[in-house]
């Protein structure tokens, strides 16, 4: 089982002791890094490991690897040999790691480790992308006793996960590290068994201080929304895909349920560059199931061996999971069955229409008239449910003819933002469902029907749900509408993926518990 390594990042020993301290329950090992310690902090590194209570690594990082170490390599090693000076008898006061470059060569100071037994970590950093020849440099760094191989690369794409991920595979050593840093290697940190890590680092982020390295993960979220420390090979394995995947409620969603059902499964964010590339990934991780968000809802279509008939009819899919009997596409002619297929599944429409109608407490739409924003792949969902459920409906979208295309499928009209697009409104104005992301993230003030006033009779549903409150939501809210945000539909949607994954509905007081009072819980989660 991999270990958490919680890096300490702080400029004294005193705060990263107050660190520590605040941590420790999540904590199995420290990394002292001495490269971010004021400098006079630095003549009192000895004594860290006695102060600390449990195995720490001293690491003093170079620049040119990530770190901050502006000095020449002769004060490094000076440094390096204070934190290893006077080894005590008793290995708790010493250091149990020591990190040290692939390319340092001080025979004595190594030395000198060894027969104190700190282990050394041979390590290789590459903040450029991976190399070529990643599996040559993995076995050219494997040295006698009992080190530990460690590469952390800088991935820029999915592939290079895929590449690390190889090279893990194929190093022999007993134990070893690969971190995958940056964006799209989150992952490699969660998953850190599966990459065969023997640790994986991670950081206070909450605490203000800089991450080790980037992409480095919460200590606290490691340990209790992933459960870090219950990943073992038996573990299931899901996940979100989508680009660049900051405001995804669904790992929140997903690991809290798994959580209160002692369910041996976790759920992680994949941020992808590739949908062909991460779906060999996740072969290879042998991933249970994924939800599909932007920008992949169509993209992910040519590799499903079947789909339902919902991804079918709205040409989009949320959802997808290894066929089973039931989903299984009818063998072909020569009766050959494909060994291995995902089957799509779009929950985004019932999740919306479930939500939509208890909102507005009807069992259809009949008689109702309304008015999309956006036309988007979620607007092809909003369209085709709303069309189902007998209601008539106006599509406006900032790019008029994307409206004009979906429209055409249910003879709904059409139009843009601009104030003809408003005009038509007036005869669509029961209910006005949001879908653009304009508001998401809440990253600046826009509205997206600035043109329109509201009566005060809409009931206005706006499907972003971070921000809870967008600018729009708030405008409608103060002019007296019913207003609902998307916390609910995505909520329902993942009910239902849920069902799509266990074979089993959740259990209803779950759902309950999640919906009344989870949308405070993951907000406040998310805002740190
Ligand atoms: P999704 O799958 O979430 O619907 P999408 O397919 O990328 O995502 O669609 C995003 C929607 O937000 C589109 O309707 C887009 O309008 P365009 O079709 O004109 O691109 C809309 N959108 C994004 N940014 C916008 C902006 N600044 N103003 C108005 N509409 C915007």
């Amino acid at each position: 089982m991999s270990k958490i390594c919680l890096c300490l990042t702080a400029k004294t020993i005193k705060r990263n002791l107050e660190i520590l301290n605040k941590y420790r329950k999540y904590t199995d090992i420290a990394e002292l890094r001495v490269d971010c310690l004021d400098s006079d902090e630095r003549l009192y590194i000895r004594r860290f490991p006695e102060l600390a209570g449990l195995p720490v690594i001293l690491t003093i990082r170079r620049d040119i690897d990530g770190g901050h170490f502006m000095g020449g390599e002769g004060a490094r090693v000076k440094l390096l040999a204070r934190g290893l000076a006077y080894a005590n008898d008793d290995s708790r006061f010493n250091f149990a790691y020591v990190d040290i470059e692939e390319d340092f060569d001080v025979p004595s100071l190594e030395e000198a480790a060894r027969t104190f037994g700190t282990r050394i970590i041979r390590s290789s950093h590459n903040m450029q992308g991976v190399t070529e020849d990643i599996n040559e440099k993995t076995r050219i760094m494997q040295r006698a006793g009992n080190e530990i191989v460690k590469i952390a690369a800088s991935v820029k794409t999915t592939s290079d996960v895929l590449k690390m991920y190889h090279a893990s595979r194929a190093c022999k050593c007993k134990d070893k590290i690969f971190i995958c840093m940056g964006h799209y290697g989150i992952y490699s940190r969660i998953l850190a068994e599966r990459f065969g890590s023997f640790l994986t680092y991670s950081s206070a982020l909450s605490e203000d201080e800089k991450p080790g390295a980037p992409g480095q993960i919460d200590v606290r979220d490691l340990a209790e929304l992933y459960r870090f420390k219950k990943i073992t090979k038996k573990t299931k394995v899901y996940g979100v895909i989508g680009n660049p995947l900051k405001t995804s409620v669904s790992p929140w969603f997903f690991n809290t349920v798994f959580g209160l059902e002692n369910t041996d499964a976790v759920y992680v964010p994949f941020p992808t560059d590739s949908v062909n590339d991460f779906f060999e990934l996740a072969r290879e991780l042998d991933v249970r199931g994924l939800s599909i968000t932007v920008p992949y809802k169509e993209a992910v279509l040519p590799l499903l061996a079947n789909r339902s008939p919902a991804v079918q009819s709205i040409g989009a899919c949320n959802t997808v999971y290894p066929c089973n009997n039931e989903t299984y596409p009818k063998p072909a002619e020569d009766g050959r069955k494909i060994p291995f297929g995902w089957y799509g599944e779009n929950t985004d429409c019932t999740g919306f229409s479930d939500s939509l109608l208890s909102f507005v407490n009807k069992k259809n739409l009949k008689f109702l008239s309304v008015t999309i924003i956006g036309a988007g792949g979620v607007a092809r969902a909003v369209a085709a449910e709303i069309f189902r459920l007998g209601g008539k409906a106006i599509i406006l979208n900032r790019t008029v003819f994307k409206a004009k295309n979906i429209a055409s499928l249910y003879k709904f009209g059409w139009g843009g933002l601009d104030s003809q697009g408003v005009e038509l409104m007036s005869k669509y104005n029961d209910i006005i469902i949001q879908t653009s992301s304009v508001g998401m993230g809440g990253y600046n003030n826009e509205d997206p029907l600035e043109l329109y006033s509201f009566t005060g009779k809409e009931a206005v549903m706006d499907l972003i749900y971070f921000p809870p409150l967008t600018p729009f939501l708030k405008r409608a809210a103060m002019a007296g509408c019913k207003t609902i945000n998307g916390y609910d539909m995505v909520i329902r949607q993942a009910c239902l993926q849920y069902g799509c994954f266990m074979g089993n509905e959740i259990p209803s007081q779950l759902f309950t518990w999640i919906n009344t009072t989870g949308d405070n819980t993951w907000n406040r989660i998310r805002t740190g």
